[in-house]
């Protein structure tokens, strides 16, 4: 039973104001070609928006009791469509200021934020600068021995007191409902293990947001508080089809590197549209702490 809709073609915007540090443009062409889910695929916008639709509403909770004052200077690190750095710039108003990053800035809006081309794994940002920092599911894209490194120099670009909001998933939590009738459901389930296992070839940490309060606090942060959320979805809905758009580029990317793993995650795909589907999702782990003086 397939409750599914066709796909629309992305549009694309070029916004590039500003590339902070500025490398090479091919070492940067080799980085995106690293991101599986590269944001100038056809289908990256409408993907992402779909993220953003899933996600927002608690972002924007835990960012709204942090009390953005007026002239705050706020980083929003690989802004992805920038739904958040649109939000903090309303907050800040004209007095204060928001820059989103990307190392793939094309779905960022110059108009109303900063927007800077920067690679997490090897640009500078500068020291002691920002009174908030965000980021949401970028870290799990950087192979997780660089993490420590990456939250090193995030610390180090906040002002001290500055707050930062840090947001990634535990995959392991992404389970197919028992309810799901078989061969449905045995097919989703090693579509799952083929997008770990894809994963961990690559050097991500599939359980980093079980990790991140703990390395946080190792990188020096001050932890304020910890919220979890996951979601239980119907295939053919809006959220699952988030997760086919997200497993189709996946596929797409890791054809010719991974080949033993596409048929698995393509068929997850295709199942995302069958109404019969139920399944909970990766949790996102939402730290909010702070730089200590
Ligand atoms: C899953 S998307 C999340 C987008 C956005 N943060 C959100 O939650 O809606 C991951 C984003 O991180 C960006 N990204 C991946 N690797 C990066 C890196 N090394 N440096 C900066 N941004 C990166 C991608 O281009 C993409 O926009």
């Amino acid at each position: 039973m397939r409750c599914g809709r066709s796909l629309d073609k992305a549009s694309s915007n070029m916004y590039l104001t500003h590339r902070w540090e500025a490398g090479t443009e091919k070492g940067l062409e080799a980085m995106s070609d690293e991101y599986l889910y590269s944001n100038t695929a056809s289908v990256a916008k409408e993907r992402l928006k779909g993220l953003e639709r899933l996600e927002d509403s608690a972002t924007i909770a835990s960012l709204a009791s942090l009390e953005i004052g007026p002239e705050w200077y706020c980083l929003e690190l690989g802004a992805g469509a920038g739904s958040i750095a649109a939000w903090l710039s309303e907050q800040v108003g004209p007095a204060g200021r928001v820059v989103a990053t990307d190392i793939d800035t094309d779905l960022l809006d110059a108009s109303r934020y900063t927007v800077w081309r920067h690679d997490l794994q090897v640009d500078q940002l500068p020291v002691a600068s920002f009174d908030l920092i965000h980021f949401r599911h970028v870290l799990i894209h950087i192979p997780a021995w660089k993490h420590a490194s990456t939250l090193k120099s995030v610390l180090r670009t906040l002002k001290p007191n500055g707050v930062l909001l840090a947001e990634e998933s535990d995959l392991h939590s992404w389970r197919v409902d028992p309810g799901t009738p078989e061969p449905l459901r045995t097919g989703c389930s090693d579509g799952i293990e083929a997008v770990l296992t894809a994963y961990a070839q690559r050097g991500m940490d599939t359980g980093l947001g079980q990790r991140l309060e703990l390395m946080l606090r190792a990188e020096g942060f001050e932890i304020s508080s910890v919220n979890r959320r996951s979601w239980h979805v119907t295939g053919g809905s809006l959220e699952a089809r988030f997760h086919e758009q997200s497993m189709r580029q996946l596929a797409g990317s890791i054809r010719s590197s991974m080949p033993e793993l596409v048929a698995g995650i393509e068929q997850l795909a295709t199942a995302c549209s069958d109404c019969r589907l139920r399944y909970d999702t990766r949790t996102t782990v939402s730290v909010t702490c702070r730089r200590s003086r």
